[in-house]
């Protein structure tokens, strides 16, 4: 019976840890609301475990042993005095950290501009003095520095949620929403979109990878370079591919005639952690696999399936968007 228990309290208390959690915060904005869950888990069963002890003491007591004025104290207080007390507290408590929270970063810091897609995330790094960083579905961030996100959507409402590090925030068509978040420790970890906006709401998720400063700025570089040229055949094969397909319509590939503004900006896509918004690895099997049963894979997702290509042209595709490291 005992190891049951414990059995159980482990299995209860490893949900609290992991790369989407709430609970096991890595940012500053996520320790605060860490705090907060857990004295407010406190104060409700502080609340609970009086209301159990009186309704036992009633349950056991005989009405005749009350006089009238001791029935009265037990009513207004413990019915009235008490929950205002209790409850008033609590509120002040939960309403404190707000106004830190929703206040600006401090001038000078980092800015990512966020638009919540059909279903993925188009990313913009806008650093101080410099030309707007397109990336998309996977999100870096420096360690230890308060950044600020500029949220926003063309079609429904979509939430922009990383637990680790904070708190939710809607985007909101026609709308500009902030956030502000300030990792404290480096590691891999997972967003997702916290508001359902349609089929494959819960296939819309993103990588957030927390960096040393150096190590940061040393990728925000490289994503500010136009791709490579490929340099084997089958790759090679499969640029020539890209554009003649269309698929340049949708996406962008920087340093090639690929300039749609559509889908996702594929210049270093290859060097994301995932692919199609954070449901696929990424290696050039998904690759394959994504560009031939698109909607198998996200229903409802706006890009065509392109199933009618010969398998080799769909192999030179994926060897060529794979290596756009
Ligand atoms: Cu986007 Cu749910």
């Amino acid at each position: 019976m005992r190891g049951c228990v414990a059995l159980f309290t482990l299995t209860i208390l490893s949900g609290c840890t992991g790369v989407q959690s709430a609970l096991d915060p890595a940012g500053r904005e996520a320790g605060t609301i860490a705090r907060l869950f857990w004295w407010m888990t406190i104060g409700s069963m502080i609340v609970w475990l009086g209301v159990i002890v009186l309704l036992i003491y009633s349950v056991r007591t005989r009405a005749e042993s009350f006089t009238r004025r001791k029935a009265r104290i037990m009513i207004v207080g413990g019915g009235v005095v008490v929950p205002v007390v209790v409850l008033t507290v609590l509120l002040l408590y939960g309403l404190a950290p707000i106004p830190a929270m929703l206040a600006p970063a401090p001038p000078g810091s980092l800015k990512i501009a966020v638009s919540g897609e059909q279903w993925w995330w188009r990313v913009h790094y806008l650093p101080p003095g410099q030309a707007p960083i397109p990336s998309a579905n996977e999100i870096r961030l420096p360690v230890g520095e308060p950044v600020e996100f500029h949220l926003e959507s063309p079609d429904v409402i979509h939430s922009f949620w990383i637990p680790p590090l904070g708190g939710k925030m809607d985007m909101i068509p026609g709308r500009k929403t902030r956030l502000v978040l300030t990792p404290s420790r480096t590691g891999v970890f997972r967003g997702a979109c916290a508001e359902y906006c349609g089929a494959s709401h819960a296939l819309m998720a993103f990588s957030v990878v927390v960096q040393q400063r150096e190590e940061f700025a040393a990728w925000l570089s490289h994503q500010s370079q136009p791709a490579e040229s490929p340099q084997e055949l089958l790759a090679i094969q499969g640029a020539h591919l890209f554009l003649a397909n269309g698929c340049s319509a949708c996406h962008t590939i920087r340093g090639t005639a690929a300039a749609g503004v559509v889908g996702p900006d594929l210049t270093h896509v290859g060097s994301r952690l995932s692919l199609a918004a954070g449901i696929l690895p990424n290696d050039p099997n998904a690759f394959e696999r994504w560009i031939g049963q698109t909607h198998d894979l996200k229903p409802e997702v706006l890009m065509p399936a392109f199933h009618m290509l010969p398998p080799e042209d769909t192999r030179a595709l994926a060897a060529y968007l794979e290596g756009l490291k």
